[in-house]
């Protein structure tokens, strides 16, 4: 039996349902892969808990029932609050350890840099890592030892779709066209339908589709540091700033409160109903479409034909179309839930087990 030493940061919505999946995996891991994963240290905001020899399952269980109730781990019998430790990577960290970054910052980049240094894997749903300075992204993949299925559609293994089949067979691609936000498909599918976009704005903020500020949804910044990381893994060095991106949203909405920008919103209500009318005209439809072609990317709504892949999404679902030599007729197409934290977490545990193997 082979025992894999988890040092995770990030105890969220995604890094909950990750410590909760292995948890559930643990018994198959172990007949399946000879594979133990044991948790030595988790990490949140304002401290960490470690146990060098592993924490029990009970143990997780409490720390999750405590984060979800609001409880740091600095209070939970383990912690420790951050100024208090020298580095966690280093405390934890044994021979066959993966650090897990499930947070939101980029924060972590040093910590991944140790722990890559140290010769362990890393396993990251954070996009931030990777959409910061090429340079920072060649450090951390030059290894080989980290893994980001997650970053790109979430469970969706958009990013093994590249690494394992189109990059080693020596396809060359000639465009990859993908919609990765949830949230913006559920809008796009829902003014082709001839709803409002304020009404459906104000709707998917209801239903928590998107950030407590929807202008970081709107914005386009996310699925422009997806289509980021996607070029950077084609061997493309962009930077962020050289993808456009189109934000759904004016300039001047770009300022002011949440509650100005939702009161804003009816504005563009005709704005959209006009674009949508046009596109149907065409026989196509909107969608908020990353492209990438040519060493370059850019992001925003495109009009596309109704009956392509991207014409025929519904919904929040994400889907990528890889237009290569070897699928030039037709593209291969990867399709489904783009988010959720129990698609992502299983993203990064598939991730965790190609790392252990
Ligand atoms: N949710 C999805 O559907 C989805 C899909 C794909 C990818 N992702 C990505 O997965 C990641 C996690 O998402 P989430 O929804 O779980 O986010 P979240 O609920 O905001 O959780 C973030 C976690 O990171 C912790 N954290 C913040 N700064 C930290 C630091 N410096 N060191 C250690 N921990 C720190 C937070 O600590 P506290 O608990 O103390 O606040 C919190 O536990 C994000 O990068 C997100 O973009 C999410």
């Amino acid at each position: 039996m082979k025992t894999i030493h988890l040092i995770q940061f990030g105890l969220g919505g995604v890094g909950r349902a990750l410590v909760q999946r292995v948890l559930a995996a643990r018994d198959d891991f172990e007949w399946r892969y000879g594979l133990r994963l044991a948790y030595v240290a988790l990490c949140d905001s304002r401290g960490a808990a470690i146990a060098p020899d592993g924490f029990s399952h009970a143990q997780l269980q409490a720390m999750m029932a405590a984060k979800e109730a609001g409880v740091s781990l600095d209070a939970t019998e383990w912690g420790y609050k951050r100024g208090e430790l020298e580095d966690i990577v280093d405390i934890a960290g044994r021979e066959d350890a993966i650090v897990i970054d499930v947070t939101a910052t980029e924060e972590t980049v040093p910590a991944l840099q140790l722990a890559l240094d140290r010769g362990y894997g890393a396993a990251l749903a954070n996009k931030k890592p990777l959409a910061g300075p090429m340079e920072i992204f060649r450090g951390l993949t030059s290894t080989g030892r980290l893994r980001y299925e997650a970053t790109v559609g979430a469970g969706v293994p958009v990013i093994a779709t590249l690494n394992e089949a189109i990059i080693p067979s020596h396809d060359s691609v000639a465009r990859i066209e993908g919609c990765f936000s949830g949230t913006l498909g559920f809008l796009t599918t829902g003014l082709e339908e001839g709803k409002a976009f304020s009404g459906l704005v104000t709707e998917a903020r209801a239903l928590g589709y998107t950030e407590p500020d929807p202008r970081d949804d709107l914005g386009g910044m996310d699925v422009a540091r997806k289509a980021l990381i996607l070029a950077r893994t084609m061997g493309w060095p962009l930077e962020l700033d050289q993808i456009p991106v189109e934000p759904l949203f004016p300039p001047e909405m770009a300022e002011g409160s949440v509650a100005d920008f939702m009161a804003a919103l009816p504005r563009l209500d005709d704005v959209y109903r006009k674009k949508v009318d046009a596109a149907l005209a065409a026989g196509k439809t909107l969608r908020y479409v990353a492209t990438l072609a040519g060493g370059e990317a850019s992001v925003g709504l495109r009009e596309v034909a109704r009956e392509s892949a991207l014409g025929q999404l519904r919904g929040s679902d994400n889907l990528v179309a890889f237009h290569t030599a070897v699928y030039d007729a037709t593209p291969l197409v990867l399709q489904g839930r783009g988010a959720g934290v129990h698609g992502t977490a299983a993203g990064v545990l598939a991730d965790i087990v190609a790392l252990a193997r």
